[in-house]
């Protein structure tokens, strides 16, 4: 058995001392990391079960196929594209719009693209007898969508009044009536599987913007009554769904951007338009999925959530989202607010 000399010891017991001690530290730290790691995940992982076992309505899958799809205003545009594809994914469709000529275009149309026949129906949606006999006839509807809308932009000063209730009256009295029509026959409808009532609003319905006065009033109209509706409607298995689709380019679209005051363009500027396709893609998606917002972009997203205030959710993932992006958004909406002042106070500075 050999001794080690003294020095040998010594330097042995300093380095294990200094081992021992980095290695304590370092475990400090992991077990900290870990304790802020746990104590920041605990009220994550709580919130997210609080929304699991909140969110009212529950979720639901809203079939298309071989049922009924009413649209109004199906005969151009947004409308038309929404008939095309509920055509192709098997539904029943049926079209109301105002003029003969462009219901037999859509008609014929869609017969072209999908080789299905659609029922055309002629009437003004501010005509209720005429909305009531053109429901009737089509038969009890599964899914309705209210998309009729008309949009002239004008500062409120310079716009007539029967141009402000032209508007109300097609926008928001309009969707009434439509509604009013096809309720009695969803709620008797014979299977008693999911129906739908889709809104078209526009991202106009969600943020006022510049010489969007009466249009907006009339979007954010449609806001109250689908919140309202939703609950009135939850009983007989109806659904209601509130589509907020930004520019998209439609025949509408296109006399809209003729009349546009030069503020709202530059407010309301957008890297570009929507095409209707898209946008009736992504309301298809949100009416089975009977979310009550469909967004139609990632702006309309940011926006949704940014907007949702007492709105219903049915995702509590998404109700996550809301609850822990609300501050930042708000943040954010405010810089908006902040840049959109800013060019309003420029305009009128050079215009003077
Ligand atoms: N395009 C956009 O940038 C945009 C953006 C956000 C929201 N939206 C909304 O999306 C919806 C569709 O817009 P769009 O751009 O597709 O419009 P569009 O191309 O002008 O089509 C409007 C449709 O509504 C019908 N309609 C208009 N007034 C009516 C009335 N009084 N009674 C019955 N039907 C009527 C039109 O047919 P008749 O003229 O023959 O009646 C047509 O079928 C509207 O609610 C609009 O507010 C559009």
């Amino acid at each position: 058995m050999t001794l080690l000399p003294q020095t040998e010891i010594n330097h042995i017991t300093t380095v294990y001392l200094q081992y021992l001690f980095e290695a304590s530290s370092m475990a400090d730290l992991n077990l900290s990391n870990y304790l802020w790691f746990l104590l920041l995940l605990f009220p994550l992982t709580f919130l997210l079960l609080l929304l699991y076992f909140i969110v009212r309505p529950r979720p639901v899958r809203i079939p298309i196929k071989n049922r009924h799809v009413f649209i109004t205003g199906g005969s151009s545009g947004i409308g038309l594209a929404l008939a095309h594809r509920a055509a192709s994914e098997g539904a029943r469709v049926s079209i109301l719009a105002r003029s003969v000529d462009k219901l037999e275009e859509a008609k014929h149309a869609i017969r072209l693209a999908t080789g299905i026949d659609v029922s055309v129906f002629a009437a003004d949606v501010r005509d209720c007898d005429a909305v009531w006999k053109s429901v009737e006839e089509a038969g009890p509807i599964d899914v309705l969508i209210v998309n009729q809308g008309v949009f002239v932009p004008q500062e409120l000063e310079k716009q007539g009044l029967d141009e402000v209730r032209f508007m109300l009256d097609v926008n928001l009295m309009g969707s009434f009536n439509v509604i009013k029509a096809a309720l009695p026959g969803m709620k008797k409808r014979g299977n008693r599987e999911p129906a739908s009532i889709a809104l078209m609003s526009s991202q106009a319905g969600q943020v006022g913007i510049y010489g969007y006065t009466a249009y907006s009033a009339s979007k954010f109209g449609l806001r109250g009554l689908a919140e309202a509706l939703q609950q009135e409607v939850i009983a007989d298995n109806i659904h209601v769904s509130l589509i907020f689709p930004p520019d998209t380019d439609t025949p509408g679209f296109e006399q809209e951007n003729k009349v546009r005051p030069p503020l709202t363009s530059i407010l309301a500027e957008s890297s570009g338009a929507m095409k209707p396709d898209e946008v009736a893609k992504k309301a298809f998606n949100g009416i089975r999925s009977g979310s009550f917002i469909v967004p139609c972009n990632s702006e309309g997203h940011l926006l949704a959530i940014v907007t949702a205030g007492f709105s219903p959710q049915r995702s509590f993932l998404m109700a996550f989202v809301e609850v822990v992006a609300a501050g930042l958004l708000r943040v954010a909406a405010l810089c908006f607010q902040w840049n959109w002042y800013g060019s309003i106070e420029k305009w009128h500075s050079q215009n003077k």
